[in-house]
């Protein structure tokens, strides 16, 4: 894929589903009694993935279209043995929450995933999981994929996370509630809270206190529409090519705006970036709303702490824009960077350098100095979608444009990113 230097983004656009809600929408409606239909299904690669695993499990779900579909849940014990491997490629999210749910199944699986998969750690949440009773092995004792699941009966546990982590949290949650008594979960500080959400409005009780999750074991989950939400993920790409080409003035149009996931709107923002945000509806619990961005010039931002787990995703984009902002942007905190689909501090740093921008990896972040023109390069995705977009963006405001090599790793989240930005550059809505 190719960018090249532009002016005057213009139009307004959806951006695909949300990749999270995507997920828990299909895990939650398997694992539930009754229909559970999906409108707004993200059909990038991750989401594929989890649909396969849980087909390969038994459940049968319908798409009715690229977008819409319905899972048929026969409840928890309406999932079988697999036959064949659960392959969930790229995505960290289907490996590490349907991991919690095979931890209270009384059968065996075999788990594999990419070769991004096999560097990602799933000690994580596989140690908590053997707390409760569940037989779980992998490489190098179980922190690696190809991994090996025997579950059944299962107790509640009380685990404090090191880091802030929704797959953690949500792997968790979903053993818990196939667990003998309560199981309750604490973090750091606050990750997105998708699951609670969701397994809310599927009729499940539980309680929740400031970075503390709890609920009792032995709940069924009840079928339910799921409406999902763009991904403010995938619009944040889109915003922050708005705020670097001058001229532009973009809507991104019913956006998921929970709170745990707006860091980087209000990290934008911060910098000077002329971002408004409207809330018109709530969907399945998920607050949506528009976004309309102009550009505007921009002034670095120190970014850590709480406000990290809340823009985790978007950081390697954050770098692009800090780029084209006055002065120094500082990122701390964000050594989780490094665990995923690639490490995301080198990875960032490094091809933002092929440009000629000034940018130093730190222990956990990065330091970027601006404003500093681009210039055009041949870029790498490393395989990682976010990467791959992240420069693609940093391409419409390079001098001589930026070819991404490897650019098929978007599909996993984004399938119509290309098309979108040429929508968005000829001005169209
Ligand atoms: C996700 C949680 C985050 C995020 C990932 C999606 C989720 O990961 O980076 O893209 O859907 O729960 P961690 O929970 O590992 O921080």
């Amino acid at each position: 894929m190719k960018t090249e230097r532009k002016r005057g983004l213009a139009g307004a656009v959806h951006v695909p589903g949300d990749k999270s809600i995507s997920h828990r929408a299909v895990m939650f409606g398997a694992v539930a009694r009754g229909d559970t239909r999906v409108k707004g299904f993200l059909p990038g690669a991750d989401c594929l993935s989890t649909i396969e695993c849980f087909r390969r499990m038994g459940v049968e779900i319908r798409r009715e279209s690229e977008t819409s579909l319905t899972v048929k849940g026969q409840g928890w014990e309406g999932l079988v043995e697999p036959s064949r491997v659960l392959d969930v490629g790229n995505s960290g999210t289907t490996i590490r929450l349907m991991l919690g749910i095979l931890a209270g199944r009384p059968f065996y699986s075999a788990v594999i995933g990419d070769e991004s998969i096999g560097r990602r750690p799933m000690d994580r949440v596989i140690q908590p999981l053997r707390r409760m009773g569940a037989q779980v092995d992998g490489r190098k004792g179980g922190s690696f994929i190809p991994l090996g699941v025997r579950g059944g009966s299962i107790g509640g546990i009380s685990h404090r996370s090191p880091v802030a982590s929704a797959q953690v949290k949500s792997c968790l949650l979903l053993a818990g509630l196939q667990a003998e008594g309560k199981t309750v979960v604490e973090e750091p500080s606050l990750s997105r809270d998708h699951t609670e959400r969701m397994l809310r409005s599927f009729g499940v009780e539980l309680s929740v206190e400031k970075g503390r999750v709890s609920l009792q074991g032995g709940q069924e989950l009840t079928a339910q529409y799921v409406r999902v939400p763009g991904d403010i993920s995938s619009a944040a790409f889109l915003i922050a090519a708005a705020l670097i080409v001058p001229d532009s003035r973009v809507t991104i149009r019913e956006v998921g705006l929970n709170p745990t996931r707006t860091g980087i709107i209000d990290a934008f923002q911060a910098m000077g970036g002329e971002v408004e945000v409207t809330v018109t509806g709530e969907w399945s619990g998920e607050p949506v709303g528009d976004i309309t961005v102009s550009s505007s010039p921009l002034n670095g931002v120190e970014i850590g702490g709480e406000w990290i787990p809340r823009l985790i995703d978007e950081i390697p984009v954050l770098a692009v824009a800090a780029t084209q902002a006055e002065g120094q942007t500082v990122i701390r905190d964000a050594s989780e960077l490094k665990v995923k689909e690639t490490n995301r501090i080198d990875v960032t740093a490094q091809e933002l350098r092929k440009l000629g921008a000034e940018v130093e990896e730190t222990e956990d972040g990065l330091i970027i100095q601006g404003k500093t023109p681009l210039s055009g390069a041949v870029c790498d995705s490393h395989s990682d979608h976010r990467i791959g977009m992240a420069m693609a963006v940093a391409g419409l405001a390079a001098e001589d444009g930026v070819t991404v090599q490897n650019a098929e790793a978007i599909r996993v989240s984004f399938p119509e990113f290309e098309r979108t930005l040429h929508q968005l550059s000829s001005g169209g809505s």
